[in-house]
């Protein structure tokens, strides 16, 4: 039996696949916009699948509950809905791994939106059919990504190497996260503009860094570039390339691609940063702007200005708008009724590397860092592992939220030793049932374990 597929982050989706996905959303953007189509029903194409769809949505969403349910609509199949947590049984208590254990009966895929980060990643956990993450928390929103993606292509932009511009709250903004690892996997350059204090998570610049090849450049060697707003440059392993991005080294500037403005994340941060990025005609009236692609997830509230609304380069509208086909194409894939062969086909996904995993039933010891995370919430968490991937020798991430452990300490269940200098072992998968994890010597002392005697000693 072929493994079920589940889309919780953009790295489940190969390149080819993305590029599979896009071509599927051209054919059916082409077959919306053909009146003559005989197998079109209104603005319909009716393939005969007569799937349903559910949408579970724990915090608020339009656009993309509605263009996942116009898709499959669109499709010829049918949605059901559970759209506010208020009513549903999850005002009663209902765990997220019960509802999609039972949901999984009533719909052929699900579609996840929830406030935690790691949300989807568990009900992927307990779900039987194909579940899309939506939107989790503060850790990714792979569909927007796609929709993000396709918009550049239809404005004629070539995805390999694109110059990117990001601004606002790069730290909460999901569609940021998985934004960047699908541009640092395309070769973009990226410029980050974050709001002070709302910079890219740690654990996404040592991904970008050590998976995916985008290193950050000196900030020093950049700072003649654009002096009004603080920018750090990323870049694909070429550092030549920045020179298409800055002009200080004499060089002729280079087109910003795109122009991505998100707005701040105030669900998920007590207060408000003193200064905002705002995108206006002003800031963007430099010459390397002139023929950049203004775009936003939506929605707005302020960071971009809404007298852009005429400019010939904002795509923001069309960008929401792509949604449908984009959607289209995902439900379609998912399912298997796509022309082209289905994602079923592709199961292991985009996998850097594949991490040896740590996992345990019971939570002792150490757990996610992210307080954010899926794993803290006194109802969900039960239904979590204590489950981290392995990425380094002393390096721990999440298998919910994806958010990292970079100090841990290493102790032995059996002997009640514990070891500073220890990494996991590589032989953990054997001897796994032993092994626990602190935060740091006090925590183990806490918990009852001693210090090994001997340094390196096995526990
Ligand atoms: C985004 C989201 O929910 O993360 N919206 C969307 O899906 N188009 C962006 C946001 O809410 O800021």
């Amino acid at each position: 039996m072929q493994e079920l597929r589940h889309v919780t982050s953009i790295n489940d989706l190969t390149i080819d696949e993305i590029e599979t996905i896009f071509s599927v959303a051209s054919e059916y953007l082409r077959e919306l916009r053909d009146p003559n189509l005989p197998h079109r029903v209104g603005r319909s194409i009716n393939t005969g699948s007569g799937a349903i769809l559910a949408t579970l949505f724990y915090e608020p969403s339009t656009r993309t509950r509605l263009s996942f349910e116009s898709a499959m609509i669109r499709l010829g199949g049918k949605s059901i809905s559970s759209a506010d947590p208020a009513t549903s049984s999850a005002a009663k208590g209902e765990s997220l791994a019960d509802t999609v254990r039972v949901a999984s009966n009533y719909a052929d895929m699900l579609v996840i939106r929830h406030p935690r980060d790691g949300a989807a990643k568990l009900a992927a956990c307990y779900a039987s059919v194909p579940v899309v993450n939506a939107g989790d928390g503060a850790h990714e929103h792979p569909t927007q990504t796609l929709c993000d993606l396709f918009t550049l292509l239809q404005e004629g932009k070539n995805l390999k190497h694109l110059n990117v511009a990001i601004s606002g709250d790069l730290k909460g903004s999901r569609t940021i996260h998985s934004f960047v690892y699908a541009l640092a996997r395309f070769g973009a350059n990226i410029m980050l503009m974050p709001a002070k204090g709302m910079e890219l998570p740690e654990h996404v610049h040592w991904r970008l860094k050590n998976e995916l090849n985008c290193f950050a450049v000196p900030r020093a060697r950049y700072e003649k570039d654009n002096a009004s707003v603080d920018v750090l440059y990323m870049t694909a392993d070429k550092p030549h390339q920045l020179s298409l991005i800055s002009d200080n080294a004499g060089k002729p500037r280079k087109n910003i691609d795109a122009m991505y403005v998100t707005r701040f994340q105030k669900e998920r941060w007590a207060g408000k940063p003193e200064e905002y990025p705002t995108i206006d005609q002003r800031f963007l009236k430099d010459k390397k702007f002139s023929r950049t692609s203004i775009m936003h997830p939506l929605p707005r509230v302020g960071e971009l200005d809404i007298a852009l609304d005429t400019d010939r380069r904002a795509a923001y509208f069309r960008q929401a708008a792509f949604g449908v086909p984009i959607r289209m194409a995902v439900i379609s894939l998912l399912l298997g009724f796509a022309r082209e062969p289905g994602l079923k086909k592709y199961p292991g996904g985009f996998r850097p590397e594949r991490h040896d995993i740590f996992d345990q039933s019971e939570a002792e010891g150490l757990t996610c860092i992210n307080p954010n995370c899926i794993v803290h919430d006194a109802m969900e968490g039960r239904y979590a592992r204590n489950r981290f991937e392995l990425t380094a020798p002393h390096r721990l991430r999440c298998f919910y939220c994806e958010s990292d452990i970079a100090e841990f300490i290493v102790g032995n269940r059996k002997t009640r030793h514990f070891s500073t200098d220890v990494s996991i072992p590589r032989d953990y998968v054997r001897n796994g049932r032993d092994i626990v994890l602190f935060a740091d010597a006090d925590a183990a002392l806490a918990a009852g374990y001693s210090p090994v005697k001997r340094r390196r000693r096995a526990l």
